[in-house]
């Protein structure tokens, strides 16, 4: 998947300033978010901001913040009657439009606002001017009834979409004699045409989902698009198929936020292969049955699963039992294959509550039929899920590539004979950790990694840790794969 960053994006200037003279104070009230974005509202917090929805919150003669989205002149009366100490962040374009509003309805126009009537910015210009209608839609404006009026002045949320801004001037300008221009700010237009001009298959927004102008940049594009606001919301994007994905960020999205998503995006592997071993000499260390070792080695399973889909990473192959493993002691083999069947039935919930699509990898006809029903039963039940768990049961490099020729018709090139492979359509592993301190491939998809990154880890199966985990994936986003290239 290539990553595109689009320009411009992000902070503009008004939001920028707000949150630079909002961090520079500490233990203040806010009247409402500063700006909506819940990155920007928790640092804030962390410093000591009480967030309030009105100024009676706000014991009489402390400080209070107003945000970047302005207030009504009613609000300030309120503040300097209970002799609060006013920072005032209202950006400078919304100040002007209130400015504005004020002079057109002191003129005795009628003062139409174009916007979300309950995006606060909207409230305060209403605020402004007394009495004024909203419209958010061609449609609202057309419907817009204004006895006896001829004449009427128009403003616009600052970060309302451009293009719904031009259609319902439109129609205002086929009813009325308008005497004002309406325009959002320049920082949101430029941002919306850069989203309008991106040509890719996939457009992320990173934003708050209660952000207005975040939400129009998600609807002002021509793609698929999503939306994230935290770390975690873009770790568990499920961008499948996406080949081009353009990234841009609203008006009060940091870019620490905007560089850490992009990073992420360009670096996180999207399939992870584990060579799980060492659970027999974890559980010899212990004076242990290797069984035990085993068992232990299905609750790291089951963690890291876990630490797979917090991280955003759609495939996780482990390698449970090789061809080779058959020649094990029959206890052993028996307790494996119990041990499956044991995990695969108690984990069916969990697959099914987060969305975790199982298949098997390896050669089937080696199963008993009761482990070969379960999964089955599992792989028909998940199959629709997005996110994959691949179990390799009986599985060898060999015996695949092997089992695959036997199954070719004709020549084939790389791609074609890619069809015949157990799984062809999960994309080739991007990074493989072996546990234990073995430095062998030892016959695990060797086909598909062909040009995969390697970890290799001393830690036995069962004390793979998480920290672990994180230090194969920084490894990995530090490499640089020039898959034969330059
Ligand atoms: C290798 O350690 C591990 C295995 C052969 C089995 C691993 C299986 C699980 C963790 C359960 C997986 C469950 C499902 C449903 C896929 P080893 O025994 O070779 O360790 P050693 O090298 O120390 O002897």
């Amino acid at each position: 998947m290539k990553v595109e960053i689009i320009e411009p994006h992000g902070l503009c200037a008004g939001v920028n300033a707000a949150v630079a003279k909002a961090l520079s104070l500490k233990n203040v009230y806010c009247l409402h978010e500063l700006v909506h974005n819940e990155i920007v509202v928790d640092e804030l917090k962390a410093l000591g901001y009480r967030f309030v929805d009105s100024l009676e919150e706000v014991p009489e003669g402390e400080r209070v913040v107003f945000s970047a989205h302005g207030v009504s002149p009613d609000v300030r009366r309120l503040a300097e009657k209970r002799s609060l100490k006013v920072v005032d962040t209202t950006c400078p374009f919304v100040a002007k439009v209130h400015r504005a509003a004020k002079a057109f309805a002191g003129k005795g126009l009628d003062v139409v606002v174009i916007g979300d009537g309950r995006h606060v910015e909207v409230k305060g210009i209403v605020g402004e001017v007394g009495k004024a209608s909203v419209v958010g839609s061609a449609e609202e404006a057309e419907k817009l009834h204004l006895p006896g009026k001829t004449e009427i002045a128009v403003v616009s949320q600052t970060t309302f979409d451009a293009g719904e801004v031009g259609r319902i001037l439109e129609v205002l300008r086929r009813r009325y004699r308008v005497v004002s221009t309406a325009e959002v700010c320049t920082a949101s237009k430029d941002r919306q045409e850069a989203v309008r001009r991106f040509d890719g298959d996939a457009l992320l927004v990173l934003g708050s989902a209660n952000s207005s102008n975040t939400r129009r940049l998600c609807e002002v594009a021509s793609c698929r698009t999503f939306r994230a606001g935290t770390m975690d919301e873009v770790r568990s994007l499920d961008l499948r198929g996406v080949e081009r994905l353009g990234v841009t960020s609203g008006a009060s999205t940091p870019e620490r936020f905007f560089d850490e998503a992009v990073k992420f995006l360009r670096n996180v592997p999207r399939h992870v292969a584990i060579i799980m071993d060492g659970n027999g000499r974890w559980a010899t260390e212990r004076g242990k049955k290797r069984g035990e070792g085993h068992i232990a080695g299905a609750k790291k399973l089951d963690e890291v699963l876990g630490w797979c889909a917090e991280r955003g990473i759609r495939y996780l192959t482990v390698y449970a039992f090789s061809t080779e493993n058959w020649k094990r002691p029959r206890e052993e083999v028996d307790g494996l294959m119990k041990l499956f069947a044991r995990m695969l039935k108690s984990k069916t919930g969990d697959f099914v509550r987060n969305r975790v699509r199982f298949r098997m990898i390896g050669r089937r006809g080696d199963l008993s039929r009761s482990l070969l029903k379960e999964v089955e039963r599992l792989e028909k039940l998940t199959a629709s899920f997005e996110r994959e768990f691949i179990a390799a049961i009986s599985y060898g490099g060999r015996a695949e590539i092997i089992d695959a020729v036997n199954r070719v018709k004709g020549p084939v090139t790389e791609e074609t004979f890619r069809e015949y492979l157990y799984a062809p359509d999960v994309p080739d592993p991007d990074l493989v950790i072996r546990t234990s301190g073995e430095l062998r491939v030892s016959n695990f998809l060797l086909w598909e990694s062909a040009y995969s990154e390697y970890y290799f880890t001393d830690a036995l199966w069962p004390d793979f840790s998480e920290a672990e985990f994180d230090r194969a994936l920084e490894s990995y986003a530090r490499r640089n794969r020039r898959k034969g290239g330059v």
